[in-house]
């Protein structure tokens, strides 16, 4: 049990915590480090540094860090039954997504890619020994992800009953999220969420010259579906790869 004095000089720290932060950081100085970080880590896979060098349990996993504890605090409230994600790649953020399912006892995954793990590996920007493992909540599925044949497979994968998480990591050009985001929104459930990935890209702050991308996709979505919000807290983290990209589906 606290004494007064003991609260009131805990208070007085906070307060010159806070004081002292934003003296060093006011807003504009504070959204400047975060973006020049960015820019640092992304910018360094040319180094073989940061996201293109990690790794899930021994599976490459091309996501940002910050982001992927996203996703634990994601995964612990809501406790998705299906979680589907575009865009399989090496495996690394399907199989983390699926570990999540393992420590929350909830859940399995259906990821989708248009190639082949062994096109994969050959594409891939890290050595990769482990790739796209075997975990009995793990589906694989091949084709492409807005393909009536891949939507079936999907959808009969699905029960009505389920709490249903997406994320969307796939072909980042516009007009393919966009056809992504029409066709999955329907399967979120309502309190969980559209995770749109890389939506940093087309210059939000990196790769400038990418042309329209996730976030365009995103901007172009909302301005129809009334029923999504983006949840800017979750971007509390400070560096997300996915600015704008967490949306809430609230109705
Ligand atoms: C950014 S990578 C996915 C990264 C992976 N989720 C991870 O975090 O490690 C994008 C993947 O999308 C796949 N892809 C591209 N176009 C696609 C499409 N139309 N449908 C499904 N997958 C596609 C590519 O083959 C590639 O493996």
């Amino acid at each position: 049990m606290l004494t007064i004095l003991q609260k009131l000089k805990r208070e007085i720290q906070i307060l010159r915590d806070v004081l002292y932060y934003r003296l060093i950081f006011d807003h504009t100085s504070e959204q400047t480090v975060v973006e020049q970080f960015h820019k640092l880590y992304f910018d360094s896979h040319v180094f073989g540094k940061a996201w293109t060098s990690s790794s899930w349990m021994g599976v490459p996993v091309y996501k940002c860090p910050t982001d992927l504890w996203t996703y634990q605090e994601l995964i612990y409230g809501i406790k998705p039954d299906v979680i589907i994600e575009t865009g399989t790649l090496l495996g690394g953020s399907a199989y983390y997504l699926a570990s999540l399912c393992d420590l929350v006892g909830n859940g399995r995954v259906i990821t989708v890619d248009v190639d082949s793990a062994e096109e994969s590996v050959s594409r891939a920007r890290s050595a990769a020994t482990k790739v796209r493992p075997v975990h009995p909540r793990l589906t694989y599925l091949r084709g492409s992800s807005t393909s009536k044949e891949v939507l079936l497979q999907v959808k009969n994968l699905i029960q009505d009953s389920d709490k249903v998480l997406v994320v969307l990591d796939s072909d980042h050009r516009k007009t393919h999220v966009l056809d992504e985001l029409r066709a999955y929104a329907p399967l979120v459930s309502i309190g969980s969420y559209l995770i749109v990935e890389d939506t940093n890209i087309n210059g939000h702050p990196i790769l400038s010259e990418f042309g329209p991308g996730p976030m365009e996709a995103v901007a172009e979505f909302l301005m129809t579906n009334k029923n999504f919000v983006v949840d800017r807290s979750r971007e509390r983290h400070f560096l997300t790869f996915n600015p704008g990209g967490y949306l809430r589906r609230d109705k």
